[in-house]
């Protein structure tokens, strides 16, 4: 994936976002398509049961989350996938590819490649979103990005659509707003292969989507996880607990599981 990076940032400075064409070989993108089709095939989509879908809030060391939502924000069943955990092994050439192009915008935003794939000091991390927006009205509200801690990087984002407009769904899409406040219908212009890269602080959204599979996209989040949950202290090996201390372990672990529900 070589590529002048200095033409994709001046693109995103003039008019906020830039289409990289044909970036993914066809072959990558055919596997991980398919990947993805059938993972949200396989997991059957009635399910009300599935726990609801991740929209910030990470904590160190959390399970992948399959989830669902619908309210008045979003309708999307979406997949986070942390990089501490090992990748579930039938969707391995889609978080593959999503981390490989992760590491091209890291560079685009002169950070270095690896940048996010661990806990950096700072608590930045970057995470593998897949979502499915269902063909019965899946849709996320016209927002802006921000971080919650204050920050020098930018949210520049990349999006993979896996599935394609009027061919995979025929309404709705991927819009952005871009400089000049003009509504650029982005999901139009994708074909197989391309990649989004856009400034994540201008408005955007997912407008309602009917037909077929519905619309498949994938991104690596960039986010802090929560600092409060990476400074517990240590107990074992031989250390005597009190029982103070072994309330404070159980207070911690039902915090955790409370915040988690
Ligand atoms: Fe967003």
């Amino acid at each position: 994936m070589n590529l002048d990076t200095s033409k994709i940032i001046e693109d995103i400075k003039q008019n906020g976002y830039y289409i990289a064409k044909s970036l993914i070989p066809l072959e990558t993108f055919t596997l991980a398509r398919k990947e993805a089709i059938h993972f949200f095939s396989e997991n059957n989509l009635q399910n009300k049961n599935l726990p609801t879908a991740l929209r910030g809030g990470v904590k160190a060391g959390m399970i992948d989350n399959y989830g669902y939502a619908s309210n008045k924000s979003w309708k999307i069943y979406r997949l986070c996938s942390f990089p501490w955990n090992r990748t579930p092994s039938q969707l391995e050439n889609t978080i593959n590819l999503s981390r490989k192009v992760s590491k091209l915008r890291n560079r685009i935003i002169g950070l270095d490649d690896d940048y996010g794939s661990y806990i950096e000091n700072d608590n930045y991390i970057q995470y593998t979103s897949l979502s499915l927006y269902p063909p019965q009205g899946g849709f996320l509200n016209k927002h802006k990005d921000s971080h919650t801690v204050e920050e020098k990087i930018p949210i520049i984002h990349f999006k993979i659509e896996l599935t394609i407009k009027n061919k995979d769904y025929k309404e709705g899409g991927f819009t952005i707003w871009d400089r000049n406040n003009k509504e650029i219908s982005v999901s139009d212009l994708i074909e197989p292969g391309d990649v989004l890269f856009f400034d994540g602080t201008l408005p955007h959204e997912i407008k309602p989507i009917s037909g077929e599979i519905g619309r498949i996209a994938l991104f690596e989040i960039p986010t802090y996880v929560d600092p409060n949950f990476r400074d517990l202290e240590y107990f074992g090996d031989g250390v005597e607990i009190s029982f103070l201390g072994k309330l404070k372990i159980k207070l911690i672990s039902f915090i955790n599981k409370f915040l988690n529900d």
